[in-house]
């Protein structure tokens, strides 16, 4: 089975094909465009850029990856895109054009949940670990632990009362005047900080439950900010400032995740997103979680981050598990994943 997906819900335009059968499965061909160095001098995405760009660069990059593999429309079996939540605007772009193209070569379309998406994302790579498992999903716009019992079975566990992991670094990283997005760059300068020297607090960590926060954090970083002179802010404060966040957010999230799991008992997590390509949280995840006999699942760093492969993949996932889509569907800018 052959699925072409498309990815346009914020600002990566994407497309890719994937090929899978029982047994398993590959990419056939794969293609970003990160619209990032349009929204930087904004400080953050412009929707109206956002929804102009994905009309310009998706259909060029649909022919391109269709060449790619080789393939004509009609040996495609079906068309899976992001049908939400996102930008409205910028999603109806993939939306429509997968629904152009779906009825013009009589090829069924998906509505894929874009989160849905990034929490299946690791089965591109290593298909996925048995059910149930633990799903901790860190983007710039949600931080959630869901508990996966099947394809599309999905029970949210906890998830931000406020900002999301990677909204907290992206404004952090405006207080400290470095590029959009800021996961990335606050990961460089932590490199060689030392998180000890300036303490943040660990938002949420004595609570039981399995919420985060992560505003409070980021105005912490405020604070020791400016109660730093301006001629003190040298650059090694601000490496021990990205440190010390970074750990901060870290701490939390490694914790958190493996509490969910301690608490269902459950040997298999998935963490996911795009704070999943952050290194340091890859390493720790990995030590951290061996201690106590848990088995932690990373995608490729490449499909962290928003892409279309991994809309393909839940497409094809989906459809293998025998879940037909809605007669009547659309974009949509919010859809709460529990209504999968
Ligand atoms: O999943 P994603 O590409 O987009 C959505 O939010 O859906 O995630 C983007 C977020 C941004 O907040 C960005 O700062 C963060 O992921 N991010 C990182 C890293 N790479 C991206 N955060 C920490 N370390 C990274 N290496
Ligand atoms: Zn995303």
């Amino acid at each position: 089975m052959r699925i072409l997906g498309i990815e346009t819900s914020c600002d990566e335009t994407a497309a890719a094909v994937y090929e899978g059968n029982t047994n398993g499965g590959h990419i056939l061909a794969e293609r970003i465009s990160s619209q990032i160095n349009i929204h930087a001098r904004f400080g953050g995405i412009v929707p109206e850029i956002a929804s102009r760009q994905h009309l310009l660069a998706l259909p060029p990059m649909v022919h391109a990856v269709m060449d790619e593999a080789q393939l004509g429309w009609t040996e495609l079996h079906g068309i899976a895109v992001t049908a939400g939540p996102g930008l409205l605007g910028a999603l109806l772009v993939g939306v429509s054009y997968a629904r152009a193209a779906g009825t013009v070569n009589a090829i069924p379309v998906m509505p894929i949940h874009h989160l849905e998406g990034h929490l299946l994302a690791p089965g591109l790579e290593s298909g996925l670990p048995p059910f149930p498992f633990i799903t901790l999903l860190v983007s710039g716009g949600h931080t959630m632990l869901t508990r996966v019992d099947d394809i599309g079975r999905y029970t949210l566990l906890g998830q931000t009362v406020d900002d999301a992991a990677g909204e907290c670094f992206d404004k952090s990283a405006r207080l400290l005047e470095l590029p959009y997005p800021g996961g990335p760059a606050i990961a460089k300068l932590a490199e060689d900080g030392d998180a000890a020297s300036i303490p943040l607090p660990r938002p949420m960590l004595d609570r039981d439950d399995l919420n985060f926060s992560f505003s409070g954090l980021k105005t912490a970083v405020m604070h020791a900010i400016h109660r730093t002179p301006e001629n003190r802010r040298t650059e090694s404060f601000r490496r021990n400032i990205a440190a010390a966040l970074q750990e901060a957010v870290l701490d939390v999230l490694v914790q958190k995740g493996l509490r969910a799991c301690l608490r269902d008992n459950i040997g298999d997590l998935i963490v996911a997103g795009g704070v999943a390509a952050n290194q340091r949280l890859r390493d720790r995840l990995t030590s951290e979680t061996t201690t106590h006999g848990i088995a932690v699942h990373l995608p490729h760093p490449r499909h962290c981050t928003d892409n279309a492969a991994m809309i393909a993949y839940t497409g094809f996932r989906r459809n293998q598990a025998g879940l037909k889509s809605p007669k009547s569907w659309d974009g949509s800018a919010r859809w709460p994943l529990g209504n999968l």
